[in-house]
């Protein structure tokens, strides 16, 4: 890494941002550890995924996550998931069932209500804040970890909104989860930067995922993205321009630049700020 960093900071880090000791990969017969293996990400549903894989006679690669109901020794978040919260949190099984039915069955609101997704919760101050601010659209969070997961849900529902819901979905499998033009706004702030060269090929921002987003999202929509690591964002920046996403701001010291004031600072972004260390912003449109 290019910037000084906390023991403290690395340490939380890696708590909050390494979700796959709860992920496998499914690769032909054999499980392997996801940090073995690269991602494959289309705009097929997993239907098509399967059917074309078989057509072309391959083996598909696919993220799976485990499953939360036959989970050994459930924590206090996995029960609140499918107990205290199952009216608004989902696991992977509940949720995959609510692709392009969203509106309709998970917020019973209109096809033109808008939907705005976050994915990578974390503790959920953003998540929260979200949905309390924004009592006309509807917010839905996604996150591998119940902890946080459980923690975003709770936060919000305490302050008193209830225009959101949270899945437990991996973002790498969007598709699986969102029909064509399904989401509004989407935001990605503070995703694991996967720093080492041999890691970079596990990064969120990738080609393909770009143009899975963008496909799912309603045109006049924005992403938004933010990281505190330098690398990460140039590599994220130079996709985002050559995606079909315009890029309406870019900025590597937010907090210096023109957008500070209307930026809500997340948890992780504050941590960072205490270390002096300067966020790197990104939003695109969906022309
Ligand atoms: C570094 S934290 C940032 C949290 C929050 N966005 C913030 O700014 O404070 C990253 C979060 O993303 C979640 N996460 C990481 N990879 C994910 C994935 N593939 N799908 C869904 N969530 C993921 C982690 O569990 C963690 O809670």
């Amino acid at each position: 890494m290019k910037f000084s960093i906390s023991k403290g900071l690395l340490a939380e880090r890696r708590r909050f941002a390494n979700p796959f000791d709860s992920i496998e990969i499914a690769y032909g017969n054999r499980m392997t550890r996801r940090d073995e293996t690269e991602m494959s990400e289309t705009a097929m549903t997993p239907a098509d995924l399967s059917a074309a894989a078989a057509a072309a006679g391959e083996r598909v690669r696919r993220p799976r996550l485990a499953p939360t109901k036959g989970l050994p020794n459930p924590t206090e978040y996995v029960v609140a998931l499918d107990g205290e919260f199952a009216d608004c949190a989902y696991n992977e099984e509940r949720a995959v069932a609510f692709r392009g039915k969203w509106r309709s069955d998970a917020f019973h609101v209109g096809d033109e209500h808008p939907l705005d997704l976050e994915i990578g919760t974390g503790n959920g101050f953003h998540f929260a804040h979200l949905a309390k601010a924004n009592p006309s659209r509807s917010i839905l969070g996604i996150e591998v970890k119940f902890k946080p997961l459980i923690q975003s849900i709770r936060r919000a529902r305490a302050a008193g909104a209830k225009n959101c819901a949270i899945a437990r979905y991996d973002a790498y499998l969007l598709q699986d989860l969102f029909a064509e033009g399904e989401l509004n706004n989407v935001y990605i702030h503070f995703p694991d930067p996967w720093s080492k060269k041999r890691q970079w090929k596990h990064r969120l921002i990738q080609s393909e995922f770009l143009d899975v987003l963008y496909s799912l999202m309603r045109p006049g929509s924005v992403f938004e993205f933010k990281t505190d690591n330098l690398d990460y964002f140039e590599w994220a920046a130079e996709r985002f321009h050559a995606s079909k996403f315009r890029v309406t701001r870019e900025t590597r010291d937010l907090h210096k630049s023109e957008w500070a004031s209307q930026n809500f600072v997340t948890h992780f972004e504050s941590i960072f700020l205490s270390q002096g260390m300067k966020i790197n912003y990104a939003r695109m449109e969906k022309v």
